[in-house]
């Protein structure tokens, strides 16, 4: 099935938050945010801004009925800075206006005094200095102290690695209305409708029941969405109560990039010690996570973080701990891979530097450590239906690896100017939230008597095609039509309670849930048929009622027709709750994941050693989907995965400077992927495996995995600098620039 979106975002006829039709007498918001990034504030004088013409209101913490209080994990988090700001960016108050540009003239008149204090920005200096978000937690197996003694070799040595802004093409937006009676209506652009919800709630001071969020879709979350829409749509929401009018905001680029939060940086120091034939024995690592001014999902990051330090290896000592480190920067947030991809990113650099050391492939220490069934992770999860090894070995064969290594060092050998690098990346990653209790989730169902059928689930939309997914599930499950089916808006008053739509399991939980509304409402057809056909097996395909495998006269708009004469319900309501996982946070042991995805991908780069840049030539990747229900989508997510890691990996670059001002704060000065940083070709082939019980149709979730592939760029660029330049000391430090790579090429010692 294609995807269901396909034609109106061609269009441009899909509906987007600006899209909304606006109601006559809306108002317009815009967030006046510090200068600084850390300071008292001494006075703020709103006098010349609120007397502006078009000018309605600024609205300030003291406007705040209920708490003002935004933090989702830990209370840490203000909506409006009251007293003192922790970053630039941080917002101090919402200027309502009849325009924008009303908003925006009058910004510029507001006079705040600060008291400037020390502003920290740098991970292991907040931890020098204690500033941190919550206590450390780590992660252990075995006994690191005593394995170092067993082994032949031990390496140690320090990575960093940088954000990254999430750059969703829809910047981040809401619109309130008001309802009856002190209800509001708040079209949101989040992952987490029901999160708004409750902060909205929370803020307003009122209950839950009078607050709808309503989400069609976005043009893009990442992880961006997942907890950083709410303050917007609270906000909006807030000044709906207070003006008993409709309000708007949709942000500016440059504002978003300035005001929002982006994936963490961390910084990170690894000691490895193998065996003489290559095992790893023995892993340990710091990680400094640089968490900003706030929790925010700071600590559920840290702690995927650590669930991913060990990435796709079996090693049976490991000490993995993390510090999640309170600076004055914007507060980091999810960002697809959620933490993961940085644990991975120190493992991956420890085989590379003892490869080096040892005068090895890195892909021989990578292939002698992969994970089996049987290996027990650093958190006590058992893997089993492991296919590190089968995605490793296809992708070896499917792609002549030896060949193609050959081929590169003749070409080394031949080429002063250009030299090429290779690199191997296996992933493994968990599927469910690390917090046990988010996964579950609720679709609801109903079928009208005309036949037609609207679906809503707790998924939201955001260009991962979710909804064609949910599309598919219906129309497998009842047997009829897409045409028939109409998949709404993700809505609180329709499915309530939801968990945002991340950690990729969106369409494992909610396709489960809908599955077995569908499920239900089947039997309950199947059963009006039988009366009609007694003793014989019933089925509906095709739009038909199918008796002993036999067509019968009965359409689908019969049976749905007969069933609502005979008065059978034709709505359902589903829980789905992912049957065993389980952890015990005291122990830092438990069986986190429903099941864990598994690929390999191999990266072969030119680097222009003139002039320090490079382009990828080829990424071929063995992935295993399980049992893909719509290998076009979940190719998608591989390439968009694969682009987004290798921007994060090389040419991202997130300055801000000792002010804590974000200096790549534009797209001219934050550069993205774009056509000619994409590898020249991409191949993409899939396992044939069974795919797993816990997947939806057995095909297993694919959001963000793919992203980890990424990490490969980083090390096959390293891989053509030391061909270049080979006895150098080279530092690990990511994004792999143009600019480092032209460094490390001349570097001498
Ligand atoms: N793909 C697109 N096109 N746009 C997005 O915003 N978000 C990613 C991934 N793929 C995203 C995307 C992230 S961070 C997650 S967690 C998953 O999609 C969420 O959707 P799923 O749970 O349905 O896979
Ligand atoms: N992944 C993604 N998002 C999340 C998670 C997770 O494990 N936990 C809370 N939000
Ligand atoms: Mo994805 S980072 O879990 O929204």
């Amino acid at each position: 099935m294609i995807n269901i979106d396909a034609h109106n975002h061609v269009k441009g006829k899909s509906i987007y938050l600006d899209d909304i039709q606006e109601l006559q007498g809306t108002l317009y918001a815009l967030p006046f945010d510090a200068t600084v990034a850390h300071a008292k504030i001494s006075a703020i004088d709103y006098t010349q801004a609120i007397h502006r013409t078009g000018i309605i209101r600024i609205i300030t913490a003291k406007d705040i009925p209920g708490e003002n209080q935004i933090g989702g994990i830990l209370p840490d988090e203000p909506l409006f800075a009251d007293g003192e700001v922790h970053f630039r960016g941080q917002v101090i108050a919402l200027i309502i206006g009849t325009s924008e540009h009303h908003c925006r003239q009058a910004a510029k008149l507001i006079k705040v005094t600060y008291e400037e204090l020390p502003i920290i920005t740098d991970a292991r200096e907040a931890h020098a200095q204690n500033k941190l978000i919550m206590p450390p937690r780590s992660f252990s197996l075995g006994n690191t102290t005593q394995a170092w003694e067993e082994c032949a070799h031990v390496f140690e040595g320090r990575t960093d690695v940088n954000g990254q802004e999430h750059l969703y093409i829809e910047t981040q937006g809401a619109y309130a209305r008001p309802k009856e009676d002190g209800s509001i209506i708040v079209s949101s652009s989040t992952q987490g409708p029901t999160a708004v919800q409750r902060m909205v709630a929370r803020v307003l001071g009122i209950a839950m029941h009078k607050i709808e969020i309503d989400t069609v879709r976005l043009g893009g979350g990442f992880g961006g969405k997942e907890d950083q829409a709410t303050p917007w749509a609270v906000m909006v929401a807030l000044a709906t109560q207070i003006l008993h009018k409709p309000v708007k905001m949709a942000m500016h680029r440059m504002d978003d990039m300035r005001m929002t939060g982006k994936r963490h940086p961390y910084s990170a120091d690894f000691k490895i010690g193998l065996s003489k034939d290559l095992k790893i024995l023995a892993y340990e690592v710091t990680h400094y996570q640089n968490a900003g001014a706030a929790a925010d999902l700071s600590p559920a990051v840290m702690e995927r973080t650590l669930f991913h330090s060990t990435n796709a290896y079996y090693i049976p000592n490991v000490f993995a701990k993390a510090f999640s480190c309170k600076t004055n920067l914007p507060p980091n947030t999810a960002f697809r891979g959620f933490g993961g991809p940085q644990g991975k990113f120190v493992i991956e650099a420890a085989i590379v530097k003892a490869a080096e050391a040892l005068g090895v492939s890195p892909a021989l220490i990578q292939k002698t450590n992969l994970v089996v069934d049987g290996n027990e992770l650093s958190y006590g999860q058992i893997l089993q239906q492991t296919q590190a090894h089968p995605t490793w070995n296809a992708c070896m064969d499917s792609f002549d690896y030896e060949a193609q290594k050959e081929r590169i060092k003749l070409f080394n050998e031949s080429n002063s100017r250009y030299k090429k690098g290779l690199a191997i990346q296996p992933i493994c990653f968990g599927i469910s939230f690390t917090n046990t209790m988010m996964n579950h989730a609720r679709a609801l169902v109903h079928i009208y008597h005309d036949g037609s059928v609207v679906v809503s689930t707790g998924a939201v939309e955001m260009g991962q095609g979710v909804n064609t997914k949910m599309l598919q599930i219906v129309t497998q499950t009842l047997g009829i039509k897409p045409s028939r089916v109409r998949i709404e808006s993700t809505n609180t008053l329709r499915v309530a309670n939801t968990s945002p739509t991340a950690a990729s399991a969106g369409a494992d939980l909610n396709g489960k849930a809908l599955q077995m509304a569908c499920v239900a409402l089947l039997e309950r057809l199947k059963a009006v048929a039988q009366k009609e056909y007694t003793d014989q097996i019933i089925e509906l395909k095709e739009e038909m009622v199918f008796a002993n495998e036999t067509k019968t006269e009965i359409t689908w708009q019969d049976l749905i027709m007969k069933a609502f004469v005979q008065r059978v319900a034709l709505s359902e309501n589903s829980h789905y709750a992912t049957p065993t996982i389980h952890y015990d946070k005291s122990k830092e042991k438990g069986h986190p994941f429903a099941y864990h995805v598994y690929g390999t991908s191999i990266h072969e780069v030119t680097v222009d050693c003139l002039k320090g840049t490079y382009n990828f030539d080829s990424v071929n990747i063995v992935h295993d989907f399980g049992k893909s229900m719509n290998p076009t989508i979940d190719n998608g997510q591989i390439e968009g995965g694969l682009v987004q890691g290798i921007g994060w990996m090389t040419l991202e670059e997130i300055i801000y400077n000792e002010q804590g001002r974000l200096v790549s704060n534009a797209l001219s000065t934050y550069k993205v992927p774009d056509i000619y940083s994409v590898p020249k070709e991409i191949n993409i082939k899939h396992l044939e495996t069974e795919g797993h019980e816990l997947a939806i149709n057995k095909s297993k979730a694919v959001g963000e995995p793919p992203l980890m592939y990424g990490l490969g760029a980083y090390f096959a660029i390293r891989d053509a600098v030391k061909a270049f330049n080979p006895n150098v000391e080279l530092a690990v430090n990511a994004p792999y620039t143009p600019e480092k790579v032209l460094m490390d090429l001349y570097r001498r010692r």
